[in-house]
């Protein structure tokens, strides 16, 4: 079968043929159907972050975005022709209270691989095996959008730890800001909007007009923000304070600038992950503001099981067409390249196995 697997030296990706998997007892064999491709995928590729092999192998099969159909049940409480897609981190142990209670998520360092990401192949070949543990069933009908499941369950994660930390009051949110227009930025930008959490919906970019992303924000009911005319702390005043910040940019100064952006009560969920950066901020009115206003910045990685459920409810109502408006190219395995080429017309791009 074919697989698209980064060989670490230099680093190299390349289309491969490798043997098709056997599930092992209590696994099922699943035919993939399409993998989505996203930032953290270009920057494994480009060698900036994950991209570790597997114990005693030399390649990484790419790809945590995957939804597939079951070929083979082997015995498990699932029918064949299921259509699923897979959580992306699994345990190191399989006994830590982590794994034992579905919480992978929220797992230290060391207790987890991510599959496509680091120390686990990911699911970008024709054929993965996989413990139905670490399966969410999508309906049938939206098998074309599976993809989607996994980054939007990153939204859901963020929506139900920014209300948990807001739930010691009676908290009325009325405007979420999304920073960043890329992968992330636009699902969880269409989330935010469609949702019923939230009247006011803004996004956050530096990209000139005419441009997708910009249609795409417009499109949904959002309002543009360029972070080059509109600093973050200048948000309260040219627009207003925002009760929610879903920050994606990965942008080192945007930990600071979502909670300036921030009114009083808001609460702003941090999923960027930037690589190494200094800068200097004015520390004591960051801290005064966040005890003042009660603010509240949280960090969210990854989600299990419950957030992929949420995701596929959601995308199970909201209209294709809009999910449609995302992707801009669906390619064979052999246009891997094409696919991983991120100019200013692409928004989401997908690896399709038929
Ligand atoms: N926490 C998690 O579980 C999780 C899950 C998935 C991804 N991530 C992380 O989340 C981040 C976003 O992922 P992604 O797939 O959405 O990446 P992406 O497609 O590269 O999107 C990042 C976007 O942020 C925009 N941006 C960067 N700096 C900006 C600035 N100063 N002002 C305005 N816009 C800015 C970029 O704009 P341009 O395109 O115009 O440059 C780009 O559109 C990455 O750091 C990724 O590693 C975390």
């Amino acid at each position: 079968m074919q697989a698209v697997a980064l060989f670490p030296e230099g680093p190299d990706l390349r289309v491969i043929e490798k043997e098709r998997p056997e599930p092992a007892d209590g696994e099922v064999l699943i035919r993939t159907l399409s993998v989505g491709i996203d930032g953290s995928d270009r920057r494994i590729v480009d060698g900036e972050i994950g991209g570790d092999v597997p114990d005693g192998e030399d390649h990484l099969v790419v790809g945590h975005e995957a939804v597939g159909i079951v070929e083979d049940a082997n015995g498990t409480e699932l029918t064949e022709g299921t259509v699923v897609t897979p959580l992306v981190r699994r345990p190191t142990d399989a006994g830590s209270h982590a794994a034992q209670n579905g919480e992978l998520d929220m797992a230290p360092a060391g207790a987890f691989h991510e599959c496509g990401i680091f120390g686990a192949h990911g699911y970008m070949a024709e054929y993965v095996t996989c413990e139905p543990a670490y399966l969410v069933t999508v309906p049938a009908s939206h098998a074309e959008y599976g993809f989607f499941v996994e980054p939007a369950s990153i939204l859901e994660k963020s929506l139900e730890q920014a209300f948990a930390a807001r739930s010691g009051f009676n908290w009325r949110p009325e405007s979420a800001f999304v920073l960043g227009n890329g992968n992330l930025g636009l699902l969880g930008l269409a989330r935010l909007a469609t949702g019923e959490e939230f009247e006011r919906t803004y996004c956050l970019g530096r990209r000139d007009r005419p441009d997708p992303t910009i249609d795409f924000i417009e499109r949904v009911g959002g309002t543009y923000v360029d972070s080059r005319e509109t600093p973050l702390r200048q948000v309260p005043a040219a627009y207003e304070p925002v009760d929610y910040v879903f920050e994606t940019t990965g942008y080192p100064k945007h930990s600071v600038g979502a909670a300036r952006a921030l009114g009083p009560n808001g609460v702003a969920t941090l999923q960027g992950i930037p690589g190494e950066a200094t800068f200097e901020f004015e520390g004591g009115a960051f801290h005064s503001d966040l005890v003042v206003n009660n603010k509240a910045l949280l960090g969210v990685v990854n989600s299990r099981k419950t957030h992929f459920e949420a995701a596929v409810d959601w995308l199970s109502d909201v209209s294709s067409g809009l999910l449609d408006d995302l992707v801009t190219g669906r390619y064979s395995v052999d246009e891997i390249d094409r696919a991983l080429d991120d100019s200013p017309e692409t928004l989401k791009t997908v690896i399709c196995f038929e």
